[in-house]
Order: C-alpha cells, then structure tokens, then sequence
C-alpha cells in the first residue's frame, strides 16, 4: 500500500512540527534530503517521508532496512532555541516520543533502550538517528531521523536482522495505516517539544526512566574504540547515561551502543 499522501498533508496542516512535508516514493535517506533542506534554510518542523529508501542510514553507520509499502522512514528538522550543550535531550525526547506513540497503537510493554532504542517484546521496532549540525555558535539545526517497524512481516527481514527486530504487525497480527501512526506520532512530538521548551527536561527524564527497564542492571557501553561496563544508575540531565563502575565510580556515558549483561 502506498501513502494517502494529500490525507496526510490535510491532517498535519496546521502542525507547528510536520506541517510541511516533502514526500518522495523513493529516496536514499531521508535524513539526508531533510539535512540537505535545512542547510539551503528550511525551517523548525519541516520534514521528509519516503515510502522507501535505498540507502537507510543508521547508528553507527549501520544501514537501516526500508523496503517499499512497509514501514515508516520519516525526517524531521529542528532548531530547538536552547544551548548547544542542551540538544543531548532531543534524542531522548524523541525516545519517549516514539515509544508512547507505539504503545498507543500495540498493547504489551514497550521498552526504551538507552539512548532511544524502541524494543517490544525485547526486539527493536523503531530506531532513531539524531544528527547535529552546527553551522556558529548561535546557528544549529538537528535532523530527527525514525524508523518504525510497521507491516514488515517476519519473513521480509534480512537474516541478520531475524531474532532481533519485530514490528507492530507481528506483535499484533493486525495491517496499520502508516499515516494514523504518523499524526499521533506529530502530535506527541510536538507535546514534549514544547514541554522541553517551556518546562525543561525534568518530566521527560522521568518519562524516560518509567519505560526503561535497564536502571540497575548491567551493561557494556560500545562507544568509538571505548568500551564501558557498570551498572545503570540511570541519565542525567544531558540524557547521558549514568553508571557506577566495578571500582564504584560514577561515570556518564553521552554516546555509544548499549548491551544489557546477563546475570
Ligand atoms: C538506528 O540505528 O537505530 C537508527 C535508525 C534510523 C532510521 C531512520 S529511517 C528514517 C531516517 N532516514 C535514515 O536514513 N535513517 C533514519
């Protein structure tokens, strides 16, 4: 099924996050077309969704798998009006986001993964690559990349991906139209923007902290060369993640890739 492209536009038409949309069948990445746009001046909440994409980007230089008539691959910019050492938060803003906008759509427990990994049923619907560019020290935009898990069925995963991602349809057995979940998504997005603006980070720290179930466990930190292990104390306010190590020190991690250690 292909997007209800004009539907989707009436919907968000008066959204301050979303309510210009450029939309393309297929692109390599998503994110690039909306870094591309922000660089030549488009503004706060314009974004790029593809029905599919050729050249998925994600974490770490990672491709992310987006066949055609599936999922959603969605691009947002921001220029969020606060410091530059504030904009760790958007990620996890962006987490939070993306896990109440799925649980919203599939009953169970859905889980965030340090930084903003959407795990259901342990496995990873949706993923999210938040890219900084810094153009002065006032001037700066973040793209939003989310890839959400939809109708991909089982079977339609590349092997590698098979034991470890799920979609919204294999957790329920039911087709969703990918437009419904994007305007619920726009529309929590732009409560907690504007909560982050308005209000600061506290609320969205804890609501981060209520879908995470890592806060004392284990776990191995993978970032760059580095490798950090301790036990999750949980994040502070930049959204990095806290630990206490072997050596009992308190450590914060602001990027990398988190593994949970079985005990
Ligand atoms: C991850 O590695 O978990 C992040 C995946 C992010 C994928 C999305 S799909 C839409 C946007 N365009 C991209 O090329 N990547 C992001």
């Amino acid at each position: 099924m292909s997007y209800d492209v004009i539907f989707l536009k009436e919907k968000l038409k008066n959204n301050l996050l979303g309510g210009h949309i450029t939309y393309y069948r297929e692109t390599e990445s998503t994110n690039d077309d909306a870094f591309l746009l922000a660089l030549q001046g488009a503004g706060e909440g314009v974004a790029v969704l593809a029905d599919a994409q050729s050249k998925g980007k994600g974490r770490y230089a990672r491709t992310w798998h987006s066949p055609p008539g599936k999922n959603i691959y969605l691009s947002i910019i921001l220029r969020p009006p606060v410091a530059l050492d504030e904009t760790p938060r958007i990620p996890i803003l962006a987490g939070v986001t993306a896990a109440e906008t799925i649980e919203y759509f599939c009953a169970g427990r859905v889980f965030l993964k340090w930084p903003n990994d959407v795990l259901l049923d342990g496995k990873k619907i949706c993923g999210i690559l938040s890219q900084l560019k810094v153009v002065d020290e006032k001037t700066y935009f973040i793209v939003l990349g989310i890839g959400i898990n939809v109708n991909i069925k089982a079977d339609e995963f590349p092997h590698e991906l098979k034991t470890s991602a799920t979609s919204m349809f294999m957790q329920t057995g039911a087709f969703f139209k990918r437009e419904d979940i994007i305007i619920i998504f726009f529309e929590n997005l732009e409560k907690w923007y504007k909560k982050l603006l308005q209000n600061g980070f506290e609320e969205i720290k804890s609501a981060w902290l209520k879908k995470t179930d890592m806060v004392g466990k284990k776990v191995i930190i993978n970032c760059s060369s580095d490798r950090i292990s301790g036990r999750v104390q949980g994040i502070d306010d930049n959204g990095s993640l806290v630990l206490v190590n072997k050596q009992n020190e308190t450590i914060s991690v602001c990027a990398g890739d988190a593994t949970l250690v079985k005990e």
